[in-house]
């Protein structure tokens, strides 16, 4: 069984300001990760995993597309990598949705994963939509490099790891690391490279 990474896309100017949603360009901190991400990859450290087999897994918005074009690696855009989608919330704050939407704002809070965004997707439609994603992965006879949003990389390590569903959306994904989970007989080993720049 190949190991897969999972990293999300560098900081956008969407997460600079806080906001949710849209489909804004890299920030200059993130682009600097592309770079960093690009370094560690053609390092000697990760060439122990063979680099010249492994491939590049994007979604089809513009901040994993950028991050990824500093690898030089074939890639492979997915629409079911897209993050979240947040409906009526797209492109605000989440103190504006808290100000704006206070019933949406407390139905959330109390279950996370279930609650769906009007006009948008939950967690739970989340973790559906990257079925065919994960099946193929299933399938790779090679390492693959996803470079995903926050809400998909939880579902996704939620599923190799065994993570109990109800955990997806509060694990942990920071910008700027690159973890790399190895599959073992149940769940897998997971190593996190936090990366410099
Ligand atoms: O909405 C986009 C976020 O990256 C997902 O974060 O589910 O914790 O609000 P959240």
């Amino acid at each position: 069984k190949c190991p897969i990474y999972i990293t999300r896309h560098g900081e956008s100017m969407h997460n600079l300001r806080g906001l949710i949603g849209g489909d804004s360009d890299l920030s200059p901190n993130g682009r600097a990760y592309g770079q960093a991400l690009a370094d560690f990859i053609h390092s000697e450290q990760f060439h122990e995993d063979d680099v010249d087999e492994l491939t590049v897994w994007t979604s089809t918005l513009r901040r994993t597309i950028e991050t990824a074009s500093y690898l030089n690696i074939p890639t492979v855009q997915w629409r079911a990598l897209i993050e979240i989608q947040v409906g009526i919330c797209e492109d605000m704050t989440y103190a504006d949705i808290e100000e704006r939407y206070p019933a949406e704002w407390a139905a959330r809070k109390r279950d996370k994963l279930r609650y769906r965004y009007p006009q948008g997707e939950s967690y739970m439609d989340v973790v559906q939509r990257v079925e065919p994603v994960i099946f193929e992965l299933e399938r790779m006879q090679a390492p693959v490099l996803l470079i995903v949003h926050r809400a998909v990389a939880r579902c996704l390590l939620s599923y190799f790891a065994d993570y109990d569903q109800h955990d997806i959306p509060h694990l942990e994904v920071p910008l700027h690391t690159l973890l790399k989970l190895e599959p073992k007989a149940y769940g897998c080993d997971i190593k996190t490279h936090k990366l410099d720049i």
